[in-house]
């Protein structure tokens, strides 16, 4: 079983703050130069550590390595209300895909790493599953489709249940005015 993730960071303050307002993380244990923080029974998820002697990536957007950790909301409703919190914030995800089992808007914390928000399509991990492995609508296209989350908390807000807006968004109904890359934004 997948337990926990562990960053480096040159800013623990400001890590530990995000992933307590991004995905809903509290800390466990708070040190001087590190934290261990969870969001369900686990006794951590992620962890930081701010050693002695580190720098920040010059190119981390076209560097190997991670590029995104994930949480996943138990509803669309959750969900989309964790985009309206933080969009009232000014932040905001820099990529959203429909991947047909999930609907996923990805974050960037701040030293540069990914961070899904996710909600299963299916409400079924069994099904989410054999959707990846079975279907040929995920063979014909693994990445997705491209949606504008405000289109999709729009279409939420008019009455649109979750079936629907994930039909048109898989069918491209709500595509954002530009594509962005698949790539971490670079910000260094
Ligand atoms: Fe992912």
């Amino acid at each position: 079983m997948f337990h926990h993730t562990t960053f480096t960071t040159l800013k623990l303050d400001e890590m530990v703050a995000f992933y307590e307002n991004v995905a809903g993380l509290e800390p466990v244990y708070y040190g001087e130069n590190a934290a261990w923080l969870t969001n369900d029974a686990a006794n951590h998820r992620i962890a930081l550590l701010a050693l002695p002697g580190m720098k920040a990536p010059d190119d981390k957007g076209h560097t190997i390595g991670l590029h995104h950790t994930a949480f996943e909301h138990r509803s669309f409703e959750q969900w989309i209300d964790n985009y309206d919190r933080l969009a009232a914030q000014g932040i905001e995800p820099f990529l959203n895909l429909d991947h047909g089992m999930t609907m996923s808007m990805y974050y960037q914390d701040p030293e540069g790493n990914g961070v899904e928000i996710q909600v299963d399509a299916f409400g079924d991990w069994a099904k989410s599953k054999e959707f990846m492995w079975a279907s040929e609508e995920f063979d014909r296209n693994p990445i997705g489709m491209h949606f504008d989350p405000a289109k999709v908390s729009a279409a939420h807000r008019a009455g649109l249940s979750f079936e629907e807006i994930h039909a048109k968004a898989t069918a491209g109904e709500y595509l954002p005015a530009v594509i962005p890359e698949v790539y971490l934004p670079e910000f260094w």
